[in-house]
């Protein structure tokens, strides 16, 4: 597994606002769209392309048409609701399938009560949408259901993660990909410092979904 830190202003500037307890739904609803492309940016450096020539007004270019099978987005319900309109605007052309998730808030063990995605993925890149890595259960869970069904890539993006998350992901997936297992890859905007007893991340944001969508 490789973990990417997107380091930059921009990402840091709409992180705060983003944490800030006082950005009501439709900030924090913004905020994580606008996030999500610019961690997409990095997401998909590595996404497979094929050459084609493109007649301009005055010759012939050689430029880069993304690869079929197309990649396939799996936003994990329900906080990665929120990022996948702005993984779309970089990807209209992808799938998107969906598997959602909860934890026992006690055991903070997850459990999958949704499972959208297609039988085969051979050969495809896919990207993860969950806006906060924490104890790593869910990610480790959705990675393997994608590894399952052939996926050539797994990248998760997170707009936050925390160290235990990221060791865990770590320890599940420790290769660099090949031989029938995909190279995973988790794009962050920020390692935080550590959960706390109820699993939430500090000082991270609160509820990522709650925040999106009102306490349910
Ligand atoms: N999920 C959240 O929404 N927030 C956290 O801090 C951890 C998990």
């Amino acid at each position: 597994m490789r973990t990417l830190l997107a380091d930059h202003p921009l990402v840091a500037h709409k992180l705060t606002l983003l944490r800030d307890a006082r950005s009501d739904t439709a900030a924090f609803r913004a905020l994580a769209d606008e996030l999500v492309t610019l961690l997409a940016y990095e997401a998909t450096r590595e996404i497979r392309v094929t050459e084609v020539a493109v007649t301009t007004p005055v010759g012939t270019a050689t430029g880069a048409k993304l690869a079929q099978p197309v990649p396939l987005i799996v936003p994990v319900l329900r906080a990665g609701i929120g990022m996948l309109d702005g993984m779309t605007r970089l990807l209209p052309m992808a799938s998107v399938g969906f598997v959602g998730m909860m934890r026992d808030e006690k055991s903070l063990v997850a459990s999958t009560y949704a499972n959208r995605l297609p039988a085969d993925l051979t050969g495809r890149d896919t990207f993860v949408l969950d806006p906060m890595l924490a104890t790593g259960g869910t990610l480790v869970t959705v990675i393997g259901l994608l590894a399952d069904r052939g996926a050539r890539s797994v990248t998760a993006i997170c707009l936050l993660a925390a160290p235990e998350g990221l060791a865990r992901v770590e320890e599940a997936f420790p290769g660099g990909g090949g031989a029938g297992v995909p190279a995973v890859r988790v794009v962050t905007g920020a390692i935080d410092e550590r959960l706390n007893d109820k699993g939430y991340i500090v000082p991270g944001l609160g509820d990522a979904g709650d925040r999106l969508f009102g306490e349910i």
